[in-house]
């Protein structure tokens, strides 16, 4: 999908209300204290105001000429800020506060400050998109709360786009590259992909085995995705002629992944 199309998504997706606010929380007190921790980090990291991400998109967007996708990231960034807002909407529900620091947040912050890359943003995105999918399917299946699975189910399908919309920019950023380029890319993004889920786990792995998953679960539906999103383009750059190769091979993933929302 080109900028104008995904702004369309976007624009249309605002309009779709999959969540009802007017059910009461339904969750007893054991589980919240198997989610409320990781629940509080994921409201703040989902808060951000995308200022640093919208500087480098415009500037790579100018790069490019291609100014429509600035908005199409703005649009993205609002989404991000959806979630945030509803997770923050159902910690208030179920009485607990929402925080304002947590250690992977002010991380994540400090590497989003200093990071002006489109690259770099991309493949960060790509892997906390990746970790957010098991994520919020863990946390609702953590209860049997109708509004927390609701709210999980809205930002599940939203998440979907949100992995499409960032491997074609992927796709397009590596196309570009040279052979070399490409071979060490695969090994770098293969690294910093499993750093990070690992990091992840370790952090949230209360509220991953609370939805279920151990960590080999964990560790092999990361291994999946990592096959269908980075390791694809891997693929593309070694096997297939490059220009063609990497299109062909975005355009069955697009297939593979709209439907896909765990
Ligand atoms: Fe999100
Ligand atoms: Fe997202």
């Amino acid at each position: 999908m080109n900028s104008k199309e995904w702004i369309a998504h976007f624009r249309q997706n605002a309009t779709q209300y999959r969540v009802d606010w007017s059910l009461e929380p339904n969750i007893t007190e054991k589980q919240i204290r198997s989610i409320i921790y990781s629940l509080q980090a994921w409201q703040l990291g989902e808060t951000s105001d995308g200022s640093n991400l919208l500087r480098a998109s415009t500037k790579y967007a100018h790069s490019i000429n291609d100014p429509d996708y600035i908005e199409a990231v703005k649009l993205f960034i609002r989404e991000e800020q959806k979630h945030g807002n509803n997770l923050g909407l159902y910690i208030d529900a179920i009485g607990e506060n929402r925080i304002r620091h947590d250690w992977g947040d002010s991380l994540f912050r400090k590497i989003r400050y200093f990071n002006t890359s489109m690259e770099l943003w991309t493949l960060t995105v790509i892997v906390v998109e990746s970790t957010a999918q098991i994520f919020y399917q863990s946390l609702k299946d953590a209860s049997n709360c109708t509004l927390l699975k609701q709210i999980c189910t809205d930002i599940l399908i939203d998440e979907a786009y949100h992995i499409t919309f960032q491997m074609e920019r992927m796709s397009t950023i590596v196309e570009g590259k040279t052979d070399f380029g490409k071979r060490w890319r695969k090994w770098f993004y293969k690294l910093f992909f499993f750093s990070t889920t690992l990091v992840v786990w370790f952090a949230h792995k209360k509220l991953f085995k609370a939805g279920g998953n151990s960590f080999k679960n964990y560790w092999k539906k990361m291994s999946l995705k990592y096959g269908k999103t980075l390791g694809k383009l891997g693929v593309a750059s070694s096997q297939l002629p490059v220009a063609s190769g990497v299109s062909q091979v975005t355009v069955r993933r697009y297939e593979t992944l709209s439907g896909e929302h765990t």
